[in-house]
């Protein structure tokens, strides 16, 4: 289900979407083979088959082609550049850097070159200022613009989206979130002792809510103690530990949905130049927290509930002058062909109760769902809970080439992550029992344990050796350094703060706070990229994208939806009062305008209100399944 917060989220950029069909060069990065359940991933086949594009086709565009892979070859060369606001051509630069050198060839330059343009091609058709035949609009049958067709071309298709978002000069410009904290520390408040209320112990009960009112006896829960880190823009972070160790609620505190938790006020988060409390206000719903469990309209399908979820961040000014319904539409079904649930459209979404799509397709929804909000700082929770492990992994690859193209930032807490998956990330966090242990690259992390003492097993993942740490079951120690190695987390904790890597790690986060200093320069960036899509009506400092009458009408559209995938309630009910107004009127028929019906209409007002009270007495079962 798409709440408020979602509405809020910013426009899914254009560029996004040229991440879809780029992941078999991140696959390819990943060492993994691309798979074909999820998703429709664009094999080098597919462009070899594609035509070449002519050149009058691309006279308009071989300046931003070429500007884009010198700009890439530079970023190899020198280091991933802090990303910023990013504009058309110049977010395609940077991405992952570190550690890829080998496999960001020119070959994998021009493919991605190649599926950018093709994914843009699509959109120029739709607009005003094309023929209506290049339009995938028009496009019916085997066109290679129609994406329901056998022959659909990502790359002709995108092709037509670049031109567009090239050729329209009121493109917004984009923007990034990257993240540092210092000191941050999460508590709850518990009771010591709770108990099942009965007749007798309620009065105890009466106490209790005193207490809690006059905040005596709470009990302070430490969840997370004392946690550091830097996330820049346009990289990823797994978060690795085993249930309970506090991994929800790191994620939940950086997208900010701190319901039902107290962030010390002491912390210190820095979002690229935004403080948490602009961030989680004005900004909410730039940073996105996906949460484990799926939560849809059960009778909604999977086409409306990924409509309502595109038309919820359609920007002010869609590029090229397409129409805003058939742009949301078109975005739609793109990420729809990307998630492979393309063939799921007209189906119920469904839930634990009602028999709607089976549970790796629902996590596809959710997943498409919080895709198609485009937020620049992504928290993923467990999102691959109930995929295999194959999937799993594709849908790493797709969050990666998101980061890498569009600047994203995605946080991803993963139980039992294969080792192609962890491999895709940046840098890993690991926790125990609300410690941290460690913070940093992911291809450093094994390193820091081993020099500690302890030993891989062969054939055991990255991953789970470093969840194991948390374990004292699992974790091997190596001989002879059995009194040398930490056991508790307290000391785990300590040895972290300790070590090198933090030392490295602290250095990292006041470079990053000298960068972008709380208020400056890339806030008043961020405002007026964030001013540009939203709607004009819509207040500057509002989190919503749409207007508010946009919104009352797109909720409107979704209720109307829901009413005609389950119309059963409601015709029941306008069936039963059609029964109760006849047999009520038959009672009261024909009542005398004077005081001798004085008392029958007094008791007929009665039945009036009585029927209404026992009909939304109905409603209240629709809500609960
Ligand atoms: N609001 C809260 N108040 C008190 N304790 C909480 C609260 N939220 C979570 N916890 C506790 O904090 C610990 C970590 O929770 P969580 O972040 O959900 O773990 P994970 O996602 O790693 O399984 C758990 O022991 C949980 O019981
Ligand atoms: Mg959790």
């Amino acid at each position: 289900m798409l709440n408020a917060r979602l509405v809020g989220a910013s426009t899914m950029s254009l560029v996004g979407n040229f991440a879809f069909n780029n992941y078999d060069a991140t696959a390819d990065r990943a060492g993994a083979v691309a798979q074909p359940g999820l998703g429709r991933p664009v094999s080098s086949h597919y462009f070899n088959t594609a035509p070449s594009p002519t050149e009058e086709e691309h006279h308009g565009l071989h300046g931003a082609k070429s500007s884009y892979s010198q700009k890439r070859r530079r970023s190899t060369q020198t280091g991933r550049p802090p990303k910023d606001i990013i504009g058309t051509a110049d977010q395609l630069d940077g991405g992952k850097e570190g550690g890829t050198e080998d496999s960001t060839t020119d070959d994998e330059d021009r493919k991605r070159e190649d599926e950018v343009l093709g994914l843009a091609r699509r959109l120029t058709a739709q607009s005003s200022h094309t023929e209506p035949s290049e339009s995938p609009f028009y496009a019916d049958g085997d066109s290679k613009l129609n994406p329901h067709s056998k022959n659909f071309s990502a790359r002709a298709w995108a092709k037509a989206m670049l031109n567009t978002h090239l050729g329209d000069p009121k493109t917004y410009p984009l923007r990034t979130v990257g993240l540092a904290f210092r000191n941050l520390n999460v508590f709850g408040y518990g009771v010591s002792t709770d108990y099942q209320k009965d007749v007798f112990n309620v009065g105890l009960e009466a106490w209790g809510f005193a207490q809690k009112m006059l905040r005596i006896s709470r009990r302070r829960i430490d969840i997370l103690r004392d946690f550091e880190g830097v996330v820049n823009a346009g990289e990823m972070l797994v978060v690795l530990g085993p249930p309970g160790s506090g991994c929800s609620t790191l994620l939940k505190t950086i997208a900010g949905e701190t319901h039902g938790l107290t962030v010390d006020p002491k912390s210190h988060l820095n979002y690229q130049g935004i403080d948490s409390k602009q961030m989680h206000k004005d900004f909410r719903g730039e940073s996105l927290y996906t949460a484990e469990v799926d939560v849809h309209f059960p009778m909604l399908s999977v086409g409306d509930t990924l409509t309502f979820a595109a038309r919820a961040r359609l920007p002010r000014h869609v590029p090229g002058g397409v129409k805003k319904t058939a742009f949301a539409e078109h975005i739609r079904d793109v990420v729809m062909a990307i998630f492979g649930i393309g063939h799921t459209v007209n189906t119920r979404v469904g839930n634990e109760y009602v028999r709607g799509v089976s549970g790796g397709e629902r996590k596809r929804v959710t997943i498409s769902e919080a895709t198609l909000s485009g937020a620049p700082l992504q928290c993923w929770d467990n999102s691959t809970r109930g995929l295999d492990s194959a999937n799993a992994i594709e849908f790493c690859r797709t969050l990666r080439t998101q980061t890498e193209i569009n600047g994203n930032t995605a946080c991803v807490a993963i139980y039992q992550s294969p080792q192609a998956a962890y491999d895709i990330f940046d840098k890993v966090i690991v926790l125990y029992e609300g410690r941290q242990i460690f913070f940093g690259p992911t291809t450093v992390a094994q390193e820091y344990f081993e020099k500690m003492g302890f030993d891989c097993p062969a054939r055991q993942t990255t991953a789970d050796f470093l969840t194991s740490m948390t374990s004292p079951q699992e974790r091997v120690v190596r001989e002879g350094w059995e009194t040398r190695v930490p056991r508790t987390p307290d000391e785990f904790a300590r040895r972290w703060k300790e070590s090198e890597e933090h030392k490295r790690l602290m250095i990292e986060i006041d470079e990053y706070d000298q960068r972008y200093p709380i208020g400056g320069e890339h806030l008043q960036k961020f405002r007026e990229s964030r001013r540009a899509q939203q709607a004009k009506r819509q207040r500057v400092g509002s989190p919503y994208t749409l207007s508010y009458s946009q919104q009352i009408q797109l909720c409107l559209w979704r209720g109307f939806q829901r009413l005609k995938g389950d119309p059963s309630l409601t015709f029941t009910q306008l069936f039963g009062n059609f029964i109760m107004a006849l047999i009520i009127g038959s009672v009261f028929y024909n009542l005398q305008p004077d005081t001798s019906s004085f008392y029958q209409r007094g008791a007929l007002l009665f039945f009036a209100v009585l029927l209404n009270a026992f009909g939304s007495a109905l409603e209240a079962r629709s809500l609960t399944p």
